[in-house]
């Protein structure tokens, strides 16, 4: 086959979320099928009529949720609860539980939306090429997750600890589940600001949407000055935006100078 049709059936199946291979063979469905069809038919002996399971208790996530979380005592501890917790489908579809980068105590928390797969792969947030970006904007107000000294040093997390398949966006549930966590991790962590990138933290801390108009708008949320900016992934799209998140990082630097 023509490697250029090769690498556009590719390209339709990572658009359709197929981004990842689970065996080290292909397998024939279509053979399969047949050969389950060419099998002799067992009639099957009728059993006997059952007694109805009973009802499972009904459980409110959010309410254990929070339960959890508010145990926490302290970041590990937290960790710990979270990625325990049973009632997240998108942790039965996840390679790794990702919590948290950088260091913690530092003056500011970034709190991105969901892991990409570069991040489920690694168990750390933002590590793939948008992280790359938000990597290097915060270098340039002189901010560094790693960086030794906690005045320059950032503490990242994310709203959802696992993926979301295929990318999709979180769903309102999931984010209902995860905040009571996201929450009670900004007030371990303690940081003196905060920074919402994308839609989806916005929606999870501020309970509003609208990035566009949001950015580069201090509000308060989780006791905090809060800083929501656009995503790093938005501007890798559309980089005529990087002016306006130039202005949100001065704006940040300005607020960390106590100006
Ligand atoms: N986008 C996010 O919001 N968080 C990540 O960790 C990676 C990409």
């Amino acid at each position: 086959m023509d490697p250029r049709v090769i690498a556009a059936l590719l390209d339709w199946q990572a658009e359709l979320g197929a981004d990842e291979w689970i065996g080290d063979g292909p397998v024939d469905r279509f053979a399969l099928a047949e050969a389950a069809r060419a099998a002799p038919v067992v009639a099957a002996r009728p059993r006997p009529a059952a007694e109805p399971p009973p009802e499972p208790a009904k459980v409110d996530p959010v309410a254990e949720a929070r339960q959890l979380a508010a145990q926490a005592s302290s970041l590990d501890h937290l960790a710990e609860l979270q990625s325990g917790f049973a009632h997240c489908e998108l942790k039965k579809g996840a390679r790794n539980f990702v919590f948290c980068d950088g260091r913690a105590g530092a003056r500011v928390m970034i709190v991105g939306e969901a892991p990409g797969a570069d991040e489920d792969r690694q168990g750390k947030p933002f590590v793939g090429r948008a992280g790359q970006l938000l990597d290097r904007m915060l270098a340039a107000i002189g901010l560094d997750r790693h960086a030794p000294d906690m005045e320059r040093a950032v503490y990242i997390t994310n709203v959802l600890p696992w993926r979301p398949p295929g990318n999709r966006d979180p769903e309102p549930a999931e984010i209902a589940m995860m905040q009571p966590f996201v929450r009670r991790h900004i007030e371990l962590a303690a940081p003196d600001l905060l920074v919402l990138v994308g839609n989806h933290s916005c929606q999870a801390l501020l309970g509003q949407r609208g990035i566009t108009k949001l950015r580069g708008r201090w509000t308060e949320t989780a006791g905090r000055p809060a800083l929501p900016m656009l995503h790093p992934a938005y501007l890798l799209r559309n980089p005529y935006a990087k002016r306006d998140s130039w202005a949100d990082l001065l704006s940040l630097q300005d607020r960390l100078r106590g100006r």
